[in-house]
């Protein structure tokens, strides 16, 4: 499967904690490419899973998005995106400066998040803030296809890892 992308465009990752997000932001796009929810904690307050920083790193978060669109920049935003209020943000943004959104949903099975969560070396999440983030994301697959997106790719395993991503230059 390929996931196609205009370029450039803004890309929205949508999936709960352990969904591999990050891994495939990392694997797909440039380093300057992403912006990421935790990395916009550990600078902030040297734990990327300190959600008293959330706040703030959301806001940061955007001045990165805002600033790279205007610059007519690929830009892809590693965070859960579960709130359709924060997906609608981000939507708004890219319309200022009229270009596109693709979003990537990964719809996983719950035990999958969950476990995948329980063996990372890096930030281990509550396994009850991961069930409730998977609610969510059933909500948020049943939402998607609503919200306009120019392009919404919603990936499953076992094929997840054999997905390619092709830019159309714009
Ligand atoms: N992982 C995996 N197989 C994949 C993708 C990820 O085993 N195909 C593992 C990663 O190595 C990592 C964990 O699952 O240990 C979570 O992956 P990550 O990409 O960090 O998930 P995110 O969705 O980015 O999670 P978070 O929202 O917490 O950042
Ligand atoms: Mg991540």
């Amino acid at each position: 499967m390929k996931v196609s992308t205009p370029d450039p465009a803004l890309v929205l990752l949508v999936g709960p904690s352990g969904a591999g997000k990050s891994t495939f932001a990392q694997a797909h796009f440039r380093p300057t490419e992403i912006v990421s929810s935790d990395a916009m904690r550990a600078m902030l307050a040297d734990d990327p899973g300190d959600q008293d920083a959330s706040p703030e790193a959301f806001q940061v978060l955007a001045i990165l998005v805002n600033g790279r669109l205007r610059r007519r920049l690929t830009t892809v935003v590693d965070a859960t995106n579960l709130r359709a209020a924060n997906r609608k943000r981000f939507r708004q943004l890219a319309a200022r400066y009229g270009l596109p959104v693709v979003a990537i949903a990964f719809d996983l099975p719950a035990e999958l998040y969950l476990a995948r969560n329980a063996q990372r070396a890096d930030r281990v999440v509550d396994d009850a803030v991961v069930a409730d983030q998977a609610e969510r994301m059933a909500r948020a697959l049943a939402d998607l296809p609503g919200e306009g997106y120019d392009a919404l790719y919603v990936l499953h395993e076992p094929t997840l890892s054999q997905v390619g991503v092709e830019r159309q230059r714009g």
